[in-house]
C-alpha cells in the first residue's frame, strides 16, 4: 500500500509519465474543495463548511437545503443560500487554472464535476469537456408546469433572495436552477462517462470531495487496478490509499496544482492560464455590471432568511421540524400550502 501522504516520491514517476506521453487521457472529478479558494465555503468541513452554517433556518436535517421534497414546501433556504452563492462574481482558482492546462497540453480526457459554480469553463476548459454532474445555474423551470422561467427576471429574484414564481396562468410553482437535488436523478449524461469515457482514462485525478454523494463518489473506485489515481484533498477520501498506485497529495488543491505543475515544468504556463481566466471573468464581470461591492455574505443572507421564515410561520419552528420528521413531508406540505 502507498503511504497515503503528501509525497513527491510518488508524484515524480507520475509525472514523468505524463511529460513523456505515455499518460495522455486524464478523467478529473472535482467537488466543492476546488472552489474554496475562490471564496466558496464546502460543504462538510466542520465549522466552515454550508451545512455547519445553517443552523438559524432550523432545517430537518442540513442537506434539506437541497433536496428536492424540502424544497417543493419550503424553497426559501434554498434561495437564501442562492443570493450569496450565485456564482455571478466569482473567478477560478489556480487549480481550476490546471485543468485548463491540462487541456491545452492534450491530457485532458474529460472532467467530471460535482460543482456548479462553472468556474471549470471560465477557467477555459472546453465546455464539451466538463459534465456538471450536479447540474448548473445556466437555465431554470417551474417545479410544477416545468415551464422555463426568464433568466433576467431569475436573476432579479436570486438577487433579492426572493423565490421566484411561476407566471404562467394558474400555476404559481416555485422555479428552480436546472441544478441536481438529492432526490432527483444526474443528466444522463453521466451513465455515458461511466460506460464510455471512463474505461479510456490512462489516470484519474480526483480534487476537493469528501467522496461521499453517490453517484459521482463511485467513480474513482470503478477505474480498472492498473490506472494512477491521485487525489488532491485536504483529506485522505473513499478508498484512496488502498492500491499500490495512489498517490495522495495532502493539501489544499491549489497547492497540490502547483506542485504537480513544478514536477511537468509548466509553473509559468499554470500561472499564465491563470491571469488570463481571472482577467476575461472580471470583464465578463463589469459587462454585466453586477454590483459587487454590496453583495451580502452567506451569514448575512442566512440570518435575513430565517427572520422571514419566523415572521411568516404560525407555527414554531420547532413544531414544523417535528411534523416534517415525524408525519412526514405530507403534513408539511400541507401546512405550507395554508401558508403556516
Ligand atoms: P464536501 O464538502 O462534502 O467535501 C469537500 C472536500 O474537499 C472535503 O474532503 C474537504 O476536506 C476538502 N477541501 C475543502 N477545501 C479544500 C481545499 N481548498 N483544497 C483541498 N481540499 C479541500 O463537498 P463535495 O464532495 O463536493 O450536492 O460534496 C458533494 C455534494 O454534496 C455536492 O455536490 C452537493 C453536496 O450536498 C448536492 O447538493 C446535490
Ligand atoms: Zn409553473
Amino acid at each position: 500500500m502507498s503511504n497515503p501522504s503528501k509525497s513527491n516520491s510518488t508524484l515524480a514517476p507520475l509525472c514523468t509519465s505524463i511529460s513523456s506521453g505515455r499518460i495522455t487521457s486524464i478523467l478529473v472529478l472535482a467537488g466543492a474543495g476546488l472552489s474554496t479558494s475562490a471564496g466558496i465555503p464546502d460543504f462538510r468541513t466542520p465549522e466552515t463548511g454550508l451545512y455547519a452554517k445553517l443552523a438559524p433556518l432550523n432545517l430537518p436535517y442540513p442537506e434539506a437545503l437541497f433536496h428536492i421534497s424540502y424544497f417543493r414546501h419550503t424553497p426559501e433556504p434554498f434561495y437564501a443560500f442562492a443570493r450569496a452563492r450565485h456564482p455571478k462574481n466569482l473567478r477560478p482558482t489556480v487549480a481550476h487554472a490546471f485543468l485548463a492546462l491540462l487541456e491545452r497540453k492534450g491530457k485532458l480526457k474529460f472532467v467530471v464535476t460535482q460543482n456548479i459554480d462553472g468556474l471549470e469553463v471560465d477557467a477555459g476548459v472546453s465546455v464539451d469537456r466538463v459534465l456538471n454532474a450536479h447540474g448548473s445555474w445556466r437555465g431554470q423551470r417551474c417545479l410544477k408546469c416545468k415551464v422555463p422561467f426568464d433568466a433576467g427576471r431569475f436573476r432579479d429574484a436570486v438577487g433579492k433572495g426572493e423565490v421566484p414564481i411561476c407566471g404562467v396562468e394558474g400555476c404559481g410553482g416555485a422555479v428552480k436552477p436546472d441544478i441536481v437535488m438529492f432526490g432527483e436523478r444526474l443528466p444522463k449524461e453521466f451513465d455515458d462517462v461511466v460506460e464510455n469515457v471512463l474505461p479510456e482514462a490512462d489516470m484519474v485525478l480526483v480534487m476537493g470531495t469528501s467522496l461521499k454523494v453517490a453517484p459521482c463518489s463511485t467513480l474513482p473506485r470503478k477505474v480498472g487496478g492498473d490506472v494512477p489515481r491521485v487525489l488532491v484533498n485536504n483529506e485522505v477520501v473513499g478508498d484512496f490509499g488502498t492500491r499500490e498506485r495512489d498517490v495522495c497529495v495532502i493539501g489544499s488543491c491549489d497547492d497540490g496544482v502547483r506542485e504537480m505543475a513544478r514536477e511537468l515544468g509548466w509553473e509559468e504556463e499554470l500561472d499564465e492560464v491563470w491571469r488570463e481566466a481571472v482577467e476575461r471573468k472580471e470583464r465578463a464581470v463589469q459587462a454585466e455590471g453586477w454590483d459587487e461591492e454590496n453583495e451580502p455574505s452567506l451569514d448575512e443572507c442566512i440570518a435575513r432568511a430565517a427572520e422571514k421564515m419566523k415572521a411568516r410561520n404560525g407555527v414554531s419552528d420547532g413544531h414544523r421540524r417535528m411534523l416534517e420528521g415525524h408525519l412526514g413531508e405530507k403534513m408539511a406540505s400541507i401546512l405550507g400550502r395554508m401558508n403556516l
